[in-house]
């Protein structure tokens, strides 16, 4: 795919620093197999690097803000280039790109590029304008269109044994705090078959779990591949089903997922689909229907508790996690009260749970009733004192218990490896090397808050 021109070149150097969700993740990965073609290399430090992205959120005001603090930093960086004759790019990409656009360039001057998240595939592009505005010899990469048609399905260069797969993107619920809606637009389903050649192509390099990703992933409706059931979209749990028959892909999981798109199809995958693995990441934001009412959320509390009961029916050993937010405008203690409540009655694995953040342009920012950041603070402690003593629970509890786990990695300890267990718990358990990108069966031998400690079962059936 590189022309030879490109061999005797040196490598210019790539740095991306990827802020937020899982998604932006899996985009700066993709952003880096597009730019690795045209002759750059990743580096580890923005220290030198020819060009750097910074891959930012904007989704609470803390994460948009750590971008002018990054950029701040990296100035001197692109001074000292500079006066040693280079240029450092620098790129503001993802969802402070697309809320913020021009307004970063008249902030930080600093930076060059500004690309939201719809047009990553025209980086090469825009790259190549800044380098032709600055009067640069342009790269022969840069110059031929087709080459750009050539790189719209780069190859993905996976390390590691878990790969995330993003099926989904975008949403259009239009929950009253949230600046999804604003920044990714609106849903937009990939069609099955490029998931699949994807998942494929990660299969054959070893992958061996995949996490389906979407804004709102249980929404998916996407177009059949070629010859199967024309005509109707496919949902979330036929396209799990599909992929699960992809061979060397053990386990697949999805994020995030919003209560009222969990169908029946996908809430049965749950008992049917032994590839599924027993988590599931269901935000509710408050346990009051009040709020959630203002949030937009259109469910209510007991609908949400019916809905994992339902799926604790199925498959009673389902490990839930959820996001929160404390202090959405109106939120009086009696509505916190209710989603301690709450909280109380599902009892979490894991949970994420958040300070309310005004965003500009949502209607939650226009409300009456803001809360004051005192009182936020302090219920956040109290929810977080509670979700924690539950994670810890739900830890403890599988002490005594056996467990396949998927080896990832080398542990922090010689001799130690790192893995997951069904519930997506990191384990770490003493075994050969060998025994990294493969599943074996475990004792849990101990739990802390953030992690299970475990002894190998020589010879057990490992069935996940
Ligand atoms: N303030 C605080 N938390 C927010 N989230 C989304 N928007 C806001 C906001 N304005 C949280 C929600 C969502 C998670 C990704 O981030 O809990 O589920
Ligand atoms: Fe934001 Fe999720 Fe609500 Fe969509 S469903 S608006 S992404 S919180």
């Amino acid at each position: 795919m590189t022309p030879s021109t490109s061999e005797t070149k040196s490598r210019k150097r790539l740095f991306i620093r990827t802020y937020g969700c899982q998604m932006n993740v899996y985009d700066s990965e993709r952003m880096r197999d597009l730019l690795i073609p045209l002759g750059y290399e990743p580096a580890e430090a923005p220290e030198g690097a020819d060009l750097v992205i910074l891959n930012t959120c904007h989704i609470r005001e803390k994460a948009a803000e750590k971008v002018y603090s990054e950029l701040g930093r990296l100035k001197p960086l692109k001074e000292e280039k500079q006066a040693a004759g280079g240029q450092m790019t620098i790129t503001v990409a993802g969802c402070v790109a697309q809320a913020e656009g021009a307004e970063i360039q008249r902030r930080a001057p600093v930076v060059d590029l500004v690309v939201g998240p719809q047009t990553y595939h025209r980086l090469p592009e825009l790259i190549a304008r800044v380098h032709r505005e600055r009067g640069e010899a342009l790269e022969t990469e840069f110059e031929a269109e087709e080459k750009f048609d050539a790189l719209a399905a780069p190859k993905r260069h996976v390390e590691g044994y878990t790969a995330f797969v993003t099926v989904q993107e975008g949403c259009d619920k239009f929950c009253s705090f949230c600046v999804v809606p604003y920044t990714r637009g609106a849903e937009y389903s990939r069609p099955a078959a490029q998931i699949t050649a994807e998942v494929r192509a990660l299969a054959a390099q070893g992958v061996r779990e995949i996490t389906l990703l979407g804004q709102n992933v249980n929404a998916y409706s996407g177009e059949p591949p070629a010859g199967e059931e024309a005509g109707g979209r496919w949902g979330l749990a036929r396209l799990i089903r599909h992929l699960a028959l992809i061979g060397g892909i053990e386990r697949i999981r999805f994020t995030t997922s919003h209560p009222n798109d969990m169908d029946d199809e996908l809430i049965t995958a749950f008992g049917g689909e032994e590839k599924l693995m027993p988590y599931l990441h269901l935000p509710v934001q408050s346990g009051s229907d009040r709020i959630l009412k203002a949030m937009n959320r259109k469910h209510s509390s007991a609908q949400y508790a019916a809905l994992i009961a339902r799926l604790r029916e199925i498959r009673p050993d389902i490990a839930m996690s959820g996001d929160f937010i404390v202090g959405f405008p109106g939120e009086q203690e009696s509505d916190f009260e209710a989603t301690l409540r709450l909280v109380e009655e599902i009892g979490y694995a894991s949970a994420f749970s958040f300070k309310y953040s005004r965003r500009p342009g949502t209607p939650g920012a226009a409300m009456a009733g803001q809360v004051d950041e005192a009182v936020m603070a302090e219920r956040l402690a109290r929810l977080q004192a509670l979700l924690d003593t539950q994670q810890q629970a739900f830890n403890a509890s599988m002490v005594g218990r056996k467990l396949p786990v998927l080896f990832e990695r080398e542990g922090r300890n010689p001799g130690q490896l790192g893995g997951r267990s069904p519930y997506l718990q990191a384990v770490h358990c003493d075994g050969p090397t060998g025994l990294i990108g493969h599943i074996a069966m475990v004792e849990i031998l101990s739990a802390s808050k953030n992690a299970l400690g475990a002894r190998l079962l020589n010879g057990e059936s490992c069935a996940a």
